[in-house]
C-alpha cells in the first residue's frame, strides 16, 4: 500500500526520551506513514536533546523557567510547532501540564503515553500505585490529550504481568519494553488514517482515503 503523504510530527520531551528514540527510530523505515520534523523540550537539560539531534532531527529547548507565565510558554512552544507545520504533537516524557487554551489549539492533534492501563493510575507514580492496588497486570495506554489529565480517547494499550516480588523498579522496566513498541504502532495507526476520533472515542477502519480521494483497503 502507498501513503500519499507522511504526516509530520513533533515529539515533546522532559528527560532521557527512549520513547523518542522509539519513534525516531520507527520512523526511518521508508513505509512508515509519519516523519519526526522536530524534537522539543521544556528542559534545556533532557538527555533526548541530544541524542534526537544525532539522529539529525530539529531540536528546540524552550527552558519554562524563562517564560513569565504557564501561558507565554505555551504560546511561545505553539508558535514553534506552527513554523514547522507540524501536524501531530506525541507527547513522550513530558512532564508539563498545558494550559487549556494550549490544549485546545491541539485539539484530535495531540496524543500521549502514560505509563497505566488508563483509566486506571492516572497522574505520576503510577507503578507505585499500581502495586499499592494489587492489581495482576499493568501497562501502558497511547490516548488523545483533553484537558482533563490522562482523560482523552485510548488509541492503543499494552498490559504485562505484575509478578511477586515486583518493585516501581521492575514494573517500570517491563512496561517500558512494551511502550517502545506500542508508541510507534500506535502513531502509525493514526498518520496512515486507520485510528481516527470519533467523538470521544477513537475508531478503527481497514479503509484509508489517499489525498487523491482514492479508498484503500488494507486487505489489497
Ligand atoms: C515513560 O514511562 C512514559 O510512559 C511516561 O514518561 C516516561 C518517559 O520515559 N509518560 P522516556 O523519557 O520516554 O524514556
Amino acid at each position: 500500500m502507498t501513503i500519499s503523504k507522511k504526516i509530520r510530527v513533533a515529539i515533546l520531551i522532559s528527560g532521557r526520551g527512549s520513547n523518542m528514540a522509539s519513534l525516531i527510530a520507527a520512523a526511518t523505515a521508508a513505509d512508515y506513514p509519519a516523519e519526526i520534523v522536530l524534537v522539543a523540550s521544556n528542559r534545556p537539560d533532557a538527555g533526548g536533546l541530544a541524542a534526537a539531534a544525532a539522529a539529525g532531527i530539529p531540536t528546540r529547548a524552550l527552558d519554562h523557567k524563562a517564560y513569565p507565565s504557564r501561558a507565554a510558554f505555551d504560546g511561545a512552544l505553539h508558535a514553534e510547532l506552527v513554523a514547522a507545520n507540524i501536524d501531530l504533537v506525541c507527547l513522550a516524557g513530558f512532564m508539563r501540564i498545558f494550559s487549556a487554551g494550549f490544549v485546545e489549539a491541539w485539539a484530535g492533534r495531540m496524543i500521549n503515553i502514560h505509563p497505566s492501563l488508563l483509566p486506571l493510575f492516572k497522574g505520576v507514580h503510577t507503578h507505585e500505585q499500581a502495586l499499592a492496588a494489587g492489581v495482576r497486570l499493568h501497562g501502558c495506554t497511547v490516548h488523545y490529550v483533553v484537558p482533563e489529565l490522562d482523560a482523552g480517547p485510548i488509541v492503543a494499550q499494552a498490559a504485562v504481568p505484575v509478578l511477586p516480588g515486583d518493585d516501581a523498579d521492575a514494573l517500570a522496566a517491563r512496561i517500558l519494553v512494551e511502550e517502545h513498541r506500542l508508541y510507534p504502532a500506535a502513531l502509525a495507526l493514526i498518520a496512515s488514517g486507520h485510528a481516527r476520533l470519533d467523538g470521544d472515542r477513537v475508531v478503527f477502519s481497514d479503509t484509508v482515503r489517499r489525498a487523491d480521494g482514492a479508498l484503500l483497503s488494507l486487505r489489497e
